[in-house]
């Protein structure tokens, strides 16, 4: 709060001054109404300006003023803005050209333009412009509100629109709940539950297939973030070159074929929460960029004068044990610090077996309706092979199984067995049978086993396995190099 109030001050009585520290908005919780929401008000008469300012910022997180264009363009070069409520005649440049200026520069925040003498040629224009509304002076408190509202609105829609677009293209679809009666299972519904409350970094490890993605999303939707937006991210499907502007936006000319300012996956996380999945894959340059971002609550797009005050929540995960990248040199010691402020580790599937047959269920009931195929008993017998099985691939695998099932309209519990079986040609001298195989080699034998019932064809068996392709061939490389 008081923070927000030194904003304020700076803001109205030194218009001319621009701070080189962005004021700090107070983290955690969100003004009622339009959270994580900054505003630029623009206008000559300080009465006004003390006016928009007095009664925003009680509902904004942060709000700036200016009393001429020039000011506002310098404010812009150090500050992110989401709306700019400005005045149309201003001393020098007039509000229409400066807006029209901006939006050619990439500015694709929300703009009200406010007027004394306004005709409707003037208002027309001001909407050519790039407006978003218009208001004429003098107004009163509900109808500025109203139209900061609406903007805010549909400000929230796009980026909602945007999370949702990544979202259906990645074939995702909305969290389905974790299923388990087991003491591991219904421990990690517990701590679950009391770790969404707060907006602690969270991290999660485990096996490929244990449900990391599934927590994450669960995480989110019981925490008093679920209204705002859940942006995953795969560090490891994002090429390297480019994964640093993704993440955090550029600004417009940061590197060739940069023609447009761009917002970054932390911006469209605002108010909500960001899922690094495979986080260990991140390129070292980037990690110390998102070691920053953890320790100052803001970002900088790529090229870019901007700080954007940031209030995301971070949950990232990862397949791999992310001491032992550490000790290989390829994960930053601080940033994994930072990330494991809690850290949740995911069971394997072989650890709580008695899971098994309530989770083979599940995805019966939930995925018959969803091929339309006919409804499948198990026996139980299958069930006994079902449960007796390992499950190198976890729940990921169990739910593979009973879809093949479904659409080939038979429970091949032997085909598993004989998958799982099945001689690996490049099995270590170390690992003779009987032997408690360690789960490095675990994990290869099942990698191995699925390149090679799809001929050796990498994108299939990265589907199969559910990791993206780089891991895969990073995986392989590993075991090729001693
Ligand atoms: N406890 C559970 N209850 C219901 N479904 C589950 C559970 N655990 C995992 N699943 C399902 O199993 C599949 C794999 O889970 P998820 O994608 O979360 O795994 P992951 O740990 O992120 O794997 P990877 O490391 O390969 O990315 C998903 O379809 C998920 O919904
Ligand atoms: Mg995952």
């Amino acid at each position: 709060m008081n923070q927000r109030v030194i904003s304020l001050k700076s803001a109205l009585f030194q218009p001319h001054a621009v701070s080189p520290d962005t004021p700090t908005p107070s983290p955690g919780k969100p003004a009622e109404g339009w959270p994580f929401w900054s505003i630029l008000v623009v206008d000559d008469e300080q009465g006004m300006r003390n006016f928009l300012v007095k009664t925003l910022v009680p509902r904004c997180q942060f709000v700036m003023s200016a009393g001429s264009a020039e000011e506002g363009a310098e404010l812009l070069r150090g500050h992110h803005v989401d709306l700019i409520i400005l005045d149309i005649s201003l001393p020098g440049r007039s509000g229409v050209a400066w807006l029209k200026d901006l939006r050619e520069q990439g500015f694709s925040g929300e703009v009200i333009l406010i007027t004394a003498f306004a005709d409707l040629e003037t208002a027309i224009e001001a909407l050519r412009a790039g407006a978003s509304d218009f208001i004429l002076k003098p107004f009163r408190v509900p109808q500025i509100l109203n139209a900061v509202k609406q903007c805010y609105e549909r400000s929230r829609l796009a980026r909602e629109n945007y999370v949702l677009r990544r979202e259906l293209s990645s074939g995702q679809c909305a969290s389905d709940g974790l299923v388990g009666a087991s003491s591991v299972m219904k421990q990690l519904s517990q701590s679950l539950r009391r770790v969404a409350a707060v907006s602690s970094t969270v991290l999660l490890q485990g096996e490929s297939g244990t449900g990391k993605e599934l927590v994450a999303r669960a995480l989110h939707d019981l925490s008093p973030r679920a209204k705002g937006p859940f942006v995953p991210v795969n560090c490891a499907s994002m090429s390297p070159e480019l994964i640093e502007s993704e993440l955090f936006g550029h600004a417009r000319g940061a590197f060739t074929g940069a023609t447009r300012a761009r917002d970054g996956l932390f911006y469209y996380a605002q108010g909500g929460t960001l899922f690094l999945d495979e986080v260990a894959e991140l390129p070292l340059a980037v990690q110390a960029s998102l070691l920053r971002t953890l320790e100052d609550h803001k970002i900088r797009p790529v090229g870019s004068e901007q700080l954007v005050p940031l209030n995301v929540r971070i949950v990232a995960a990862t397949n791999r044990s992310l001491a032992q990248e550490v000790t290989a040199g390829r994960f930053r010691k601080d940033l994994y610090y930072r990330l494991q402020v809690v850290d949740i580790t995911l069971p394997p599937l072989r650890e709580h077996k008695e899971d098994i047959p309530g989770l083979a269920r599940h995805f019966m009931a939930q995925l018959t309706p969803v091929l339309n195929v006919e409804p499948m008993g198990i026996s139980d017998t299958e069930m006994a092979y079902l449960t007796q099985y390992d499950w190198p691939g976890n729940v990921r695998e169990l739910r593979n199984f009973v879809e093949r099932s479904l659409i080939l309209g038979t429970l091949n519990v032997s085909a598993l067995y004989a998958v799982a079986t099945r001689p690996v040609a490049v099995a270590p001298a170390g690992a003779s049978a009987g032997a408690a195989i360690d789960l490095q080699t675990r994990e290869k034998q099942h990698i191995l086993s699925v390149l090679d019932s799809v001929q050796g064809d990498k994108t299939r068996a990265a589907q199969l396995l559910g990791i993206s392709r780089r891991t895969l061939e990073r995986r392989c490389a590993e075991w090729t190099t001693p």
